[in-house]
């Protein structure tokens, strides 16, 4: 028999064939489909349902039992990780892939861009020497460019070849100062950057003009990576299993951005070679992982990062479809677990500037939180989990297509739901509201727990009370009859409301402030801006802020690789803010685990 074995994913219709011993989430992997898979193949988050259509099917860990039950079951869902492919396998990938839905991040604050162009290109018409006056090529360029840098002697070869074939009509590109290539002819209108903004789950690309300053377009799409795992610590597991899966890594993210960047560029007619620069910002597990770099050093005390301050190379060295002149520019970090992206947020945020005490918050599987006081700005990063992204709840999913995504209950439950759809499950958001909806409205107790029928409040409305019905293990609350929430779900999230608390009360003790003491939250990245403060505030993920004190700022890290991108200044702030945030580390606190066991209280 054949090591070799065919399955055919539907609706693509996608036929691969894989060793022996592959699961279906690895075949599907392979053949570049994506199944959500928010533990990265381990059995453990219950989301890589698949429906299966032909063949044995033989389960080689039985962890699905915990996950589907027994009516999902009889309709043939299993879990894509669980089950080696058979010959001749069919199988329907049952939902939807994650990234249905997701839009470009605007940049909904951005700092006044003090544009000083960083790409010069400039049309060099020089004469040719008469031989009267023997005047060097390289003088006759900083005649017109004189504070050009001296290029070394391989750069000063190519520059003389070029100008010689072009008969001295040329353009010369230079990176502040520094040159970078030389084309011939005149291509000065010509000049353009990207900004990346690498998240774990989603990546946004910003296209900007660099001479004119002005951004162009936006794309954005799942991490390619998301389905070898959800959060950091399963990529980082991933990538250290065998050298060949840091480089699955590394090729799926470098293939995500390519995507973006084709995209972009054919739908504005740009070609590839007039990208001359592009600076990008991620937490330290993605840039590591971009740059091929095993990240095992961050999940593992003292954690320890394999480099922190900003990395410069050319872009093609990535895997990036672009020409060898591209300058890639990796924002410095600050940590193992601060990153670019907090540092290009706090730029955007302007931390780095006198002001009040201000408090920058972005929420997700790692929480990173900031405060600057009194000229001092102090970091930490808190291990919030994966609630807040839809992992380990029971219909958890990322704010795509058919997630419940607001709730609020008066005399019964109202619900809004992401694009034309039925309710499919329910996102960070819609997880948030639900709790705090149902702690207003006497459902859950201060402890966490989901009140039976007899502790309910006397006020609550038949129509509330059907919802409540008994499940498996213990009580379930219906916000449609398909969607309900558990106790393992409200948990989840009071684990990640602690772990986020605590990282905000301990940044507050070490400026000595409370929180009266500041003047603005300020709540960066997509989830940030469709998270309710009430909310927030209802469940104690924040301390009780005045509302008007909480805002949204939007995709600051990605508002901060653009003011990279813009202006040398700007790159300049975001070397030195790096060095100036003073980090915390939440596990060598003493308070910590009171903090936390607080937090966890409603
Ligand atoms: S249970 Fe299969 S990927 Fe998580």
């Amino acid at each position: 028999m054949s090591d070799e074995r065919k399955i055919t994913f539907f609706p693509q219709e996608q036929t691969i064939s894989v060793p022996a011993g592959c699961t279906v989430l690895e075949a599907a992997q392979r053949a570049g489909l994506v199944i959500d898979s928010l533990c990265g193949g381990k059995g453990r988050c219950g989301k890589c349902v698949v429906k299966m259509l032909a063949g044995e099917v033989r389960e080689f860990k039985d962890m699905g039992k915990k996950f589907l039950s027994a009516e999902e079951s009889s309709k043939n869902l299993r879990l894509a990780c669980t089950i080696c492919v058979e010959d001749g396998m069919e199988v329907m990938i049952s939902r939807e892939p994650s990234n249905s839905g997701i839009k470009g991040k605007e940049i909904d604050k951005i700092v006044p861009i003090d544009f000083v162009k960083r790409i010069n290109k400039r049309y060099l018409n020089l004469k040719t020497n008469s031989g009267q006056n023997q005047i060097s090529d390289w003088e006759r360029i900083t005649h017109v460019l004189p504070d050009l840098k001296q290029p070394d002697l391989k750069t000063l070869k190519k520059i003389s070849v070029l100008m010689r074939k072009s008969e001295f009509k040329a353009t010369l590109t230079s990176l502040d100062n520094e040159f970078i290539s030389i084309e011939p002819g005149d291509t000065e209108n010509k000049n353009y950057g990207l900004a990346v903004d690498l998240g774990t789950t989603t990546v946004a690309v910003y296209l900007a003009d660099l001479n004119t300053g002005q951004i162009l377009d936006t794309g954005a799409a799942l991490n390619e990576q998301s389905s070898y795992g959800a959060d950091v610590v399963s990529r980082i597991s991933y990538a250290d299993e065998q050298p060949k899966r840091l480089a699955i890594l590394q090729k799926a993210v470098a293939n995500t951005i390519n995507e973006l960047l084709y995209k972009l560029l054919t739908k504005h007619s740009i070609d590839r070679k007039s990208i001359y620069l592009i600076t990008l910002v991620g937490n330290p597990t993605m840039t590591h992982l971009f740059l091929g770099i095993n990240p095992q050093g961050l999940s593992v005390f003292p954690f320890t990062p394999v480099f922190a301050g900003s990395y410069n190379l050319r872009a093609c060295e990535t895997g990036l479809v672009l020409p060898s002149q591209a300058k890639l520019e990796i924002l410095p970090l600050v940590s193992a677990y601060v990153g670019a992206d907090t540092v290009a947020s706090a730029l955007a945020a302007d931390l780095d500037q006198k002001g009040p005490p201000r408090l920058l918050l972005d929420i997700g599987t790692n929480g990173e939180v900031a405060l600057a006081c009194n000229g001092n700005i102090w970091a930490c990063s808190t291990a919030a989990g994966p609630a807040l992204e839809g992992g380990a709840i029971k219909f958890g999913m990322r704010a795509v297509r058919g997630a419940i995504s607001e709730v609020n209950i008066t005399d019964d439950v109202e619900i809004s739901i992401i694009g034309n759809h039925t309710a499919r499950g329910l996102c960070g958001s819609g997880l948030l509201d639900a709790v705090a909806q149902m702690l207003g409205s006497g459902l859950i107790s201060k402890t966490g727990r989901l009140k039976d029928f007899q502790s309910l409040p006397e006020e609550l409305t038949p129509a509330i009370r059907r919802r409540l019905t008994p499940g498996e293990t213990g009580h379930i609350f219906h916000l449609t009859p398909d969607v309900y929430l558990t106790q393992g779900d409200i948990n989840q999230l009071q684990l990640a409301k602690g772990a986020m608390r605590a990282g905000i009360e301990i940044l507050m003790a070490e400026a000595g402030i409370t929180f009266d003491d500041v003047e603005e939250v300020l709540l960066a990245g997509a989830f940030g801006t469709s998270l309710r403060a009430d909310s927030l505030v209802t469940v104690g993920l924040l301390p009780p802020f005045p509302q008007q004190k909480i805002k949204a700022i939007g995709n600051a890290a990605g508002a901060g690789a653009l003011l990279c991108l813009l202006s040398k200044g700007h790159h300049q702030r975001a070397v030195n803010l790096a060095k100036e945030i003073k980090y915390v580390e939440l596990s060598l606190q003493n308070d910590f685990q009171d903090r936390f066991m607080k937090g966890i209280k409603f």
